[in-house]
């Protein structure tokens, strides 16, 4: 039988995380909501494989007619005490030996009740079946890690009631061992890497790659879609500190799947040790100067960095770079997406070498 899952999203990326669950013929998507991709699969232990979602989730109750009111919180509290905590439970392969249940909730556009209100009128019903302690947020309250993590959100006037699959949310790589600041958001890597198109490439090469997260990412994504030998993953930084922590994150990574062949350096993107056309990817997360500031070359002029962008990708390469609203000259634009990051809205853009030869 079907299960109803949800996958949670960084917003911007819910197509992606679409794509990925039909390419990894994960289940089928029965819709997108804002930061949610919905969908029926028979694979849960699969549910855990998926790279560009944030969590995951299992279902147990579509609530409909959730307005605005505070009667809203009187309809959640029955559909919580509704339904089967004990079966989704079983489902998500869970024992019921947890350091007691927290609920997080959401909702996209004003309402007369607060996400606590919300939290603590399910969490009750949740808990009593359960025979769990229920941990509040309300009171500025901290459930424990190992608490069982229930999820609410609503969208218009349909909420659903769901529970997390896994111990922590998926975002939470265990190969992040080491971090900078900066780094990015590991489910946007992997999304970085679905729109790289990687089967076939040679070389993928990040040239200010801090802690190694586009490359990691993509390695994973490639062991996911079942590739045959990987591509060679080249990692430059500027900041030595960030190649170390980009190759412990690898060395972390290659424990979990031994297949990848990375190669850290440090470097400048001004000037990126590799010859003309030699790499068939490049992902790149620049530095934007608002947490990371350029260096070395690139403080003087951020633009050396297309320009060697440029040069190093092949005729038929795709560069996918995480960038502010600035699309750099000399290339096209094959297909952008903007994302909602940390208060801020970069676009990720797929791009190609226009013309054959003059920089810029
Ligand atoms: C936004 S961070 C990249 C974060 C990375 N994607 C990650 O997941 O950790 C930008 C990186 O650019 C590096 N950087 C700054 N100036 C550079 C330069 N001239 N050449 C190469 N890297 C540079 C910084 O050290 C930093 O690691």
């Amino acid at each position: 039988m079907a299960t109803f899952a949800v996958a949670r999203a960084v917003h911007g990326i819910e197509p992606l995380v679409a794509t990925e669950i039909r390419r990894s013929r994960l289940g089928v998507v029965r819709g997108l909501r804002h930061r949610e991709v919905w969908f029926e699969t028979a694979d849960e232990a699969g549910l855990l494989g998926l790279r560009t979602a944030d969590d995951v989730l299992l279902a147990a109750a579509v609530v409909d007619g959730i307005g605005c009111e505070r009667a809203a919180l009187r309809r959640l509290a029955r559909a919580a005490r509704e339904l089967d905590a004990h079966r989704l439970v079983r489902l998500a392969g869970r024992g019921v030996d947890r350091d007691g249940l927290e609920v997080s909730a959401s909702f996209v556009g004003r309402r007369n009740y607060t996400r606590f209100e919300i939290e603590d009128a399910v969490g009750a019903e949740l808990a009593r079946p359960l025979g769990l302690p229920y941990h509040s947020r309300g009171d500025g309250g901290r459930p424990p890690r190992e608490a069982m993590s229930w999820r609410v959100t609503i969208e218009g006037d349909q909420a659903v009631i769901a529970l997390r699959v896994a111990d922590r949310p998926l975002h939470r790589r265990p190969y992040k061992t080491a971090s900078i600041r900066g780094t990015l958001h590991p489910p946007v890597a992997a999304a970085m890497a679905e729109l790289a198109r990687l089967e076939g490439a040679g070389t993928v090469l990040d040239p200010c790659c801090g802690a190694g997260t586009t490359l990691i990412e993509a390695h994973a994504s490639m062991e996911t879609a079942g590739g045959a030998a990987g591509p060679r993953l080249l990692g430059f930084d500027h900041d030595p500190s960030a190649l170390a922590a980009a190759a412990a994150n690898a060395r972390a990574a290659l424990r979990l799947s031994p297949e990848g062949r990375f190669g850290w350096a440090v470097a400048d993107a001004g000037r990126i040790p590799v010859p003309d056309g030699s790499a068939d990817r490049v992902l790149v997360n620049p530095p934007w100067g608002r947490q990371v500031p350029p260096r070395g070359l690139l403080a003087a002029d951020l633009g050396l960095l297309w320009r060697e962008v440029r040069r190093v990708l092949a005729a038929d390469g795709l560069a996918v770079a995480l960038a502010d609203d600035v699309i750099p000259r000399g290339f096209a634009v094959e297909e952008a997406l903007r994302v909602s990051l940390s208060g801020r809205h970069p676009v990720i853009a797929v791009l190609r070498k226009r013309g054959r030869s003059s920089p810029g």
